[in-house]
């Protein structure tokens, strides 16, 4: 599974060579792994008009509802060649948790300042979530 996050991590460092974000310089790659095995790709876009920049989790997610998408979400990678341990905005983590595995389970996949994996849950880092069920 460390081996799986491993790649994981690689395709959310190519996905934050895509970013746009001259305004910002702070590029964000993700990579959204689905429970049926499918993954989708995401970098942060932003705009002239600043507050109308989105994240790079968003737009993974949104390219996987586009495309059919109907699983849960196993593990989201996130990362940013500005910091290390990127952590996903208060916005991303509500987004995640619509889509993410009963109790919040999806894991969270950011690398350390060792370069090495670092594995969360949802639940760990956005407990007390808001839903319209339960
Ligand atoms: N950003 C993301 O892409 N994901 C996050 O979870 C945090 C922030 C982007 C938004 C903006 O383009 C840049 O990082 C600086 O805030």
């Amino acid at each position: 599974m460390e081996k799986n996050y491993q790649e994981l991590l690689e395709e959310a460092k190519k996905a934050s060579k895509n970013s746009y974000s001259p305004y910002s310089t702070f590029p964000v790659g993700a990579c959204v792994l689905y429970e049926n095995g499918n993954k989708y790709l995401g970098c942060n876009v932003e705009n002239a008009s600043y507050g109308l920049a989105i994240c790079a989790e968003r737009n993974a997610i949104s390219s996987a509802i586009s495309n059919g998408e109907k699983s849960k979400i196993k593990a989201v990678a996130i990362y940013s060649p500005k910091q290390k341990r990127c952590m996903p905005c208060g916005a991303c983590r509500q987004w995640m948790s619509e889509f993410a595995l009963d109790k919040n389970e999806t894991k969270i996949i950011l690398e350390d300042e060792n370069d090495k994996i670092l594995v969360l849950s949802l639940e760990e880092i956005f407990p007390y979530r808001f839903t319209l069920e339960e």
